[in-house]
């Protein structure tokens, strides 16, 4: 097994730093972050910000400049070797003349899949592969998830109180977490490429379901600027035409798709797509509703719906992570409850996730958690 020294681990931790500066605005590109260092210094830095915008290796090149000749450049993701909307970064490294390239992983995207790797040895350039691989795949679910099966990364984000319930008995549910899960909640849908509801939650609360600069933390407001706020798309499942355009998301800056079993024929503006999708007994088929997602380059899914659409979803294995904040309240018995999975009658049928994190945020619980 190759190993690595700790210069070479100190970088590519750099290099993951500087990738998760794209977070809220890559996709559908993948976040990819890049040190060049020579000898013991580090020469330049980049991350990839935007899709048609230069890659992390050329900013990084660009700092670096002809010091870049014997360095040697550490990358989150395998350099790639074909011509999209910018050279290939492979190239760009061997025409420098860098001597050693580290990559955290391998590219998914057929069109690279080791071929970056191989222009550069082809070129006499070490390559040494693997270094953080676990962290450089975090960094983009959405992307690796699409390009291994074709389906996008799907977060079920549920709201609760300590036992479980989601509104009471008369639908009165709002506020049950606080301002700080709230926030939460706008960074995850500022990471996500679309966020996926429904025509009852649309109907019953009319939400915006968009991205608020005043609702993010501090913390993000410091690094990420107001003008580089990205929206989501808001894809809502539509089975029976049941949104109009009077709905509050529509007069909101950001594309909304429909996903629907038939094309309405309503007037939408330029800002809105129909897709049509096969139907079930439920309404749509959910397994093309987000392959349909994917294929349109929304890799990343938060799910913010209700508890029938959540059942729908857990019930299909259509989910990767469950996001749970907690309520320290108790809503009692005639309340509404989180997950409608029906008909289980044996403990052995019961779903199971493993609990990857469990967090505190304000006076609420977040429980992340991935489906076994
Ligand atoms: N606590 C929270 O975090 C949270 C978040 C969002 C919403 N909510 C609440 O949830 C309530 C709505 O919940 P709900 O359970 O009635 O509705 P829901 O889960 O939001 O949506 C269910 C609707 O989705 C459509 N659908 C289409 N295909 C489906 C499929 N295969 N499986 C499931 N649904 C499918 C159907 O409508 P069509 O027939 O029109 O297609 C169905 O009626 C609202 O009152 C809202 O306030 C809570």
């Amino acid at each position: 097994m190759k190993t690595f020294s700790d210069f070479d681990s100190r970088m590519m931790r750099r290099a993951l730093e500087l990738a998760a500066g794209g977070r809220f605005t890559t996709a559908p590109n993948p976040n990819v972050g890049c040190v060049i260092a020579k000898g013991e210094k580090v020469i330049g830095e980049g991350f990839h910000f935007r899709a048609g915008e230069p890659h992390a290796e050329v900013h990084a090149l660009r700092q670096a400049g002809e010091r870049a000749k014997g360095a040697t450049a550490y990358v989150t993701l395998e350099p790639c070797s074909h011509y999209g909307r910018t050279p290939p970064c492979a190239e760009a490294l061997i025409n420098i003349g860098v001597s050693r390239v580290v990559c955290a992983m391998v590219d998914p995207n057929p069109q690279v899949a080791g071929r970056g790797i191989k222009m550069l040895e082809d070129a006499g350039i070490q390559v040494d592969v693997g270094l953080y691989s676990a962290e450089a795949e975090a960094l983009n679910p959405g992307f690796i998830k699409k390009m291994h099966s074709g389906m996008p990364y799907v977060q079920l984000k549920l709201a609760a109180s300590l036992d479980g319930r989601t509104a009471l008995a008369n639908g009165e549910s709002k506020w049950i977490t606080g301002p700080d899960a709230r926030s939460d909640v706008q960074v995850f849908r500022a990471m996500s490429s679309a966020i996926l509801s429904t025509s009852a939650t649309v109907l019953a609360d009319d939400p915006s379901l968009n991205v608020r600069w005043e609702q993010l933390p501090e913390s993000v407001q410091k690094d990420y600027q107001k003008a580089n706020l990205h929206q989501p798309v808001r894809a809502i499942i539509d089975s029976q035409n049941r949104v109009k355009p009077h709905h509050q998301l529509f007069s909101l800056p950001g594309k909304v798709v429909l996903l629907r079993t038939q094309q309405g024929t309503e007037d939408w503006g330029d800002e809105v797509e129909q897709l049509i999708v096969p139907g079930s007994s439920e309404g749509i088929d959910l397994t093309a509703a987000l392959k349909v997602l994917a294929e349109n380059g929304l890799h990343h899914i938060w799910v913010e719906a209700g508890a029938s659409l959540a059942g729908s979803l857990v019930e299909q294995n259509l989910v990767d992570e469950l996001i749970l904040y907690q309520a320290p309240k108790l809503m009692g018995a005639d309340s509404r409850s989180l997950i409608a999975i029906r008909g289980l009658t044996a403990m052995s049928e019961v779903p199971e996730l493993n609990i990857s994190d469990v967090t505190l945020v304000g006076r609420d619980i977040r429980i992340r958690a991935i489906p076994v």
